[in-house]
């Protein structure tokens, strides 16, 4: 799918305009504090429906503004669509697709499907198993509905039985037993597609880290599970097991301390753990070929690739990688800010914007 044009109004502080991308790489550069997060910013607001920097969505309105509206213009296979975002500062949020109010979150995602990369993302490479759990969780909430709907049941069923075991209730064991039962269920829902989704994105994850890298580094990665078993079944069982025997030493720290909400991938270049022994430029090349396989393993999976959002991710990377990386665009929509550019790692058709002071304007169709 590609993005045609994005436009705002009263968001951050860019001002009015509508800004018409081009199918390959887009790249706003511009100096520190202009406007260039605020506009990746503004299009994953429409993908996702809210920010990926706050929670909070009135940050997102101008400070002088009461109301802010971003609209984004898309193709996809079977036609041109459009989003369009509603925030407020005293009113929750609207959400319209083509026109029509969708009253869930929820139904916005997988119209405008997007693969955001800012500079923290390295943290999935270098932090903490949340963060690797975070990336599989907001890929598989994109792609696969089920996987939606799964997390959120096992979420409440994981809070429910957290506050039993900081209860005194008398009958502990058979109320906490109940929801062992539904966190089993949806924990092996979601373990099994997160090892599908795994195996999947290996082999494109692999083919990218060996292209940016120029052929020097093998990229593996395993997902690493609380209880075994192949099947739905097998897994559930081994889950619910796990819950029970744990379930003294539960009570006695006052929360469920095993499960799939403590899963990990584990990554490794050239045999090596990056997380303890990758350079930064090998981190971040990891971080893009996991975000860039995501868009290959979106392609496939639905036909069309994703948009892939890159805020600020040159920086650490030497100049083979970056034009190694921009040449992604030949496959998929780029768009990409940075303060400093190397015209040489360009790709042909590349369209450079300058930002400056919340305005953007077009400076070089390559
Ligand atoms: N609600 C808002 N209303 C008006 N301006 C805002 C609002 N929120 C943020 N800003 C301002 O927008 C400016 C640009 O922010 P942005 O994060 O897009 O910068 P940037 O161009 O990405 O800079 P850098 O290169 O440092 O990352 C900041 O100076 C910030 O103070
Ligand atoms: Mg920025």
């Amino acid at each position: 799918m590609k993005i045609d044009n994005v436009s705002f109004q009263g968001f951050r502080n860019l001002e009015t305009q509508q800004i018409d991308l081009a199918p390959t790489l887009n790249v706003f550069c511009g100096d520190n504090a202009q406007g260039k997060t605020n506009l990746i910013e503004s299009i994953y607001l429409c993908s996702l429906g809210r920010s990926p920097r706050t929670d909070n969505d009135k940050e997102l309105v101008n400070w002088s503004c009461d109301n802010a509206v971003v609209r984004c213009n898309f193709s996809r296979k079977f036609g041109q669509l459009n989003v369009e975002v509603n925030l407020s500062k005293n009113k929750s949020k609207k959400l319209l697709l083509n026109g029509n109010l969708l009253p869930k979150v929820s139904q916005l995602l997988g119209n405008l499907n997007t693969v955001y990369f800012s500079p923290q993302e390295i943290k999935i490479v270098n932090q903490s198993p949340a963060d690797r759990r975070h990336f599989l969780d907001v890929d598989l909430c994109q792609l696969d509905k089920n996987y939606f709907f799964a997390l959120s049941r096992f979420k409440k069923a994981l809070t429910q039985r957290n506050n039993l075991l900081k209860s005194e209730s008398e009958n502990l064991q058979d109320e906490v037993g109940v929801w062992d039962e539904q966190i089993a269920q949806e924990g092996a829902t979601l373990i099994l597609k997160r090892k599908e989704f795994c195996q999947q994105l290996k082999p494109f994850a692999q083919a990218v880290q060996s292209k940016i890298s120029q052929g020097e580094e093998l990229l593996n990665l395993h997902y690493l599970c609380c209880v075994e078993g192949d099947s739905h079944e097998q897994i559930a069982t081994a889950y619910k097991k796990m819950l029970e025997d744990n379930f003294q030493s539960d009570v006695e720290r006052g929360y469920t301390q095993n499960g799939c909400q403590r899963d990990d991938i584990l990554l490794f270049v050239n045999g090596k753990d990056v997380k303890k022994y990758g350079s930064q430029g090998q981190q971040r090349t990891a971080a893009l070929a996991l975000k860039i396989a995501e868009t290959q393993l979106f392609e496939q999976r639905t036909g069309e690739s994703p948009i892939l959002l890159l805020d600020d991710v040159l920086s650490e990377l030497d100049s083979k990688r970056q034009k190694a990386l921009l040449e992604f665009s030949n496959q998929l929509q780029i768009v990409l800010t940075a303060c400093f550019l190397n015209k040489e790692s360009l790709p042909k058709s590349t369209k450079i914007f300058k930002v400056e002071k919340g305005n953007v304007t077009i400076q070089e169709i390559l």
